[in-house]
């Protein structure tokens, strides 16, 4: 008699999200780290951005892609974009039936842990910063760190045109850090996927006094404990890969990306959503 073999799910891929390509930041930093998982990696092309979007929209637009990565199999989903993190993880949760790892949380943990003077700046999009997510979670884990919160709308844009060095993205981003300066932060959370792209220039913007917080590397390292907790781990004698999917045929920033984190990615695969 036959005996049905039960699929392994430890081998199905990462589910990795973005509204874009600045998700890019946490691929890299998961194949860095879990070089056994294969990642399946959706940006919403289509719809980008969600920055200026309502929680509505933001809701339905994750729960959109949620659905295009189950249909990859992805045993766990990755919310890599902070708008959708700080907006729409507990629709998600409510829906969907696998783990959910956000970036707001692992940024705010490593925030916590860094600040010596408990006065925390944060930078982001005009949803992730009005949604108050940021100071929730860092003041959960620590209610004496004061934060201090900056929306920066022009960054996006001016990081998908590549303008890492530019005078121009200098000049933006010490307009948008002085209000947070003259707050004498020693800590930055960077609120945004893309912003790792421009981590020079808001270094050199928030200048050496203040530590710099990437949720990437962190994420990747709550979805490592994540994927153990659940027995999810892929064995360590595979070697995984990036596959890329996007909502819209506009690769000419994925390809900035690609070259600016030194990322793999060969053809890119097109997935529909309804027109939002
Ligand atoms: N990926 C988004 C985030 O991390 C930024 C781009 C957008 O506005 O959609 O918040």
């Amino acid at each position: 008699m036959e005996t049905e073999t039960r699929p392994d799910s430890r081998l199905d891929p990462i589910g990795v999200f973005d509204s874009g390509i600045g998700g890019l930041t946490v691929a890299a930093a998961l194949s860095r780290l879990l070089p056994s998982e294969t990642i399946f990696y959706i940006g919403d092309t289509a719809r980008v951005p969600y920055g200026g979007k309502s929680r509505k929209t933001v809701e339905r637009y994750s729960v959109e892609i949620g659905g295009l990565l189950l249909a990859e199999q992805a045993k766990i989903i990755v919310v890599a974009c902070n708008t959708a993190s700080a907006l729409a993880v507990p629709r998600l949760k409510q829906i969907f039936n696998v783990p959910i790892q956000d970036v707001v949380a692992p940024g705010a943990a490593v925030a916590v842990r860094t600040t010596r003077s408990k006065r925390v700046g944060v930078v982001g999009t005009r949803a992730t910063i009005a949604s108050g997510a940021y100071e929730r979670a860092i003041q959960a884990l620590d209610p004496t760190i004061e934060v201090f919160s900056a929306p920066c709308p022009l960054l996006v844009p001016l990081i998908e045109e590549g303008m890492f060095n530019d005078s121009i993205t200098d000049q933006v981003l010490a307009r948008y850090l002085q209000p947070l300066l003259e707050q004498s932060i020693d800590t930055l959370v960077l609120g945004c996927t893309h912003y790792p792209l421009a981590r020079q220039a808001i270094a050199r913007a928030a200048g050496e006094n203040v530590t710099l917080v990437d949720s990437a590397e962190n994420c990747a390292l709550a979805v490592q404990a994540l994927l153990k907790a659940n027995s999810l781990a892929a064995p360590s004698d595979q070697l995984g890969h990036l596959n890329v999917a996007l909502t819209d045929a506009t690769e000419g920033f994925l390809r900035t990306a690609e070259r600016a984190l030194n990322l793999q990615i060969g053809d890119v695969e097109l997935r529909s959503v309804q027109a939002g």
